[in-house]
């Protein structure tokens, strides 16, 4: 009896077995697309592998900008069992990378020319050590003003250019009793914003001087100083429950008239799309004030985990069905952000998507192509995070400017230490 069971049991071991292996075609993937436009893209991609015979395992951790996506990535790391992929942000790209906790695609990326479509800036983060650790899905564009453009007509308003601009405008609306800024109040939305006063007050050579380089001088100058003013005069134009409010209910604030404006990438037009509303019509999309010419961009990988060879193959279906034209159109156009390959038509994206696309060349013909602090192509994730603490611990705050400049570079010198 005690010798048929066993067998038995040795049996059924060995079905599981081949059913893992029969599975080798799976991916797990790791990711933070939850809202209904991310998740809405995400399928485009599901859809897509299953149709080359790759099933999707769903590891989704909520958490607009990925925070508590790292959290989870990191342990299921340490305790040696990393998904397939997981989606990372330029920088996390090449931390992990570091680590030596990727994988290789270059054999994918050589079958598919992928170096002739992708640009520099992209190659910077999905290269490491002269192998391609990482494929990328899409360029957002984090320096985006999203305004719903009845409000602005009912109320004879044009869009901002400048910040000088925007405080006029979002002045008449408050005035009027119409919340001027939708905002949810976690670090990386405050940062989201941060990134853009920092820009559009500084300039795309102050941006790179303060942000990309870590100048200690940059960071505790005048023009800073002006841009925790700029903060501050922000903290008076969003409603009273901002406080943690994620960044797709902010979003839904601007789609359904609850207020008028909101500073955010552009994820924001996969929540457009979904609401059946037009960008570029019922929600008009301009550069961030005084950020036109300067293009921030944050790209979405995905990054090769799990090395085991039973996973390469499908590792590698992955890669190359991510890159394919026909899929970052088809992704791109749900999700909000434009291809992150030189060689798609502009012809079906919106208005918002095709200007897009006409400013990275333009901005990275200027030098104002310029890597999201706040998502992750800005700097390092140490001196990211301490920025991060600094920006809101000031918004949320009586903090005078001046203390802020102070402790954003003692913040940032010891984390770059
Ligand atoms: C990612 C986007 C995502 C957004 C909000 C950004 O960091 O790049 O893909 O939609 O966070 O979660």
């Amino acid at each position: 009896m005690k010798y048929k069971m066993m067998s038995r049991l040795m049996a059924s071991a060995a079905l599981v077995c081949a059913g893992a292996s029969a599975q080798a075609a799976d991916v797990e993937v790791l990711h933070w697309w939850t809202a209904g436009g991310e998740a809405a893209a995400l399928n485009v991609l599901k859809e897509d592998l299953s149709t080359k015979g790759v099933g999707w395992e769903d590891m989704p951790v909520a958490g607009g900008g990925g925070e508590a996506a790292q959290t989870t990535l990191k342990a299921r790391v340490a305790s040696g069992n990393p998904p397939t992929a997981a989606q990372l942000l330029g920088m996390q790209v090449r931390e992990w990378a570091q680590e030596g906790a990727l994988g290789d695609l270059t054999q994918a990326a050589e079958a598919g020319g992928w170096a002739d479509v992708v640009p520099g800036a992209l190659k910077d983060f999905a290269m490491y050590d002269g192998k391609w650790v990482a494929v990328p899905v899409n360029i957002h564009r984090p320096n985006w003003l999203w305004i719903n453009a009845a409000i602005f007509e009912e109320n004879g308003l044009t869009p901002p250019t400048t910040w000088e601009e925007f405080n006029t405008v979002a002045q008449t609306l408050k005035d009027k009793g119409i919340t001027p800024l939708a905002h949810g109040g976690q670090p990386w939305q405050d940062a989201t914003v941060f990134d853009d006063v920092v820009l559009g007050i500084g300039g795309a050579d102050f941006y790179r001087k303060a942000i990309i380089e870590a100048d200690m001088d940059a960071l505790g100058s005048d023009t800073m100083v002006q841009v925790f003013d700029q903060m501050r005069t922000l903290r008076g134009f969003v409603d009273d429950n901002f406080s943690g409010r994620d960044w797709n209910l902010a979003t839904a604030m601007v789609l359904n008239g609850e207020a008028a404006m909101q500073l955010m990438g552009d994820w924001a037009k996969g929540e457009i799309i979904r609401a059946d509303m037009v960008p570029g019509e019922d929600i008009l999309c301009v550069a961030a004030p005084g950020t036109e010419g300067s293009y921030l961009f944050n790209t979405d990988f995905f990054a090769a985990f799990d090395v085991s060879d039973d996973n390469r193959d499908a590792q590698m279906e992955l890669a190359s069905a991510v890159m394919s034209p026909s899929f970052q159109e088809a992704f791109n156009l749900v999700k909000g952000s434009i291809p992150a390959r030189t060689d798609v038509s502009p012809e079906k994206f919106d208005a918002c998507g095709q200007k897009a696309m006409k400013d990275i060349v333009e901005a990275e013909g200027n030098g104002s192509l310029l890597g999201s602090l706040a998502h992750g192509h800005g700097q390092t994730s140490a001196v990211q995070r301490a920025i991060f603490d600094v920006v809101t611990e000031h918004f949320n705050s009586d903090m005078s400017s001046q203390d802020a400049v102070e402790e954003l570079q003692i913040a940032v010198e010891s984390a770059a230490m």
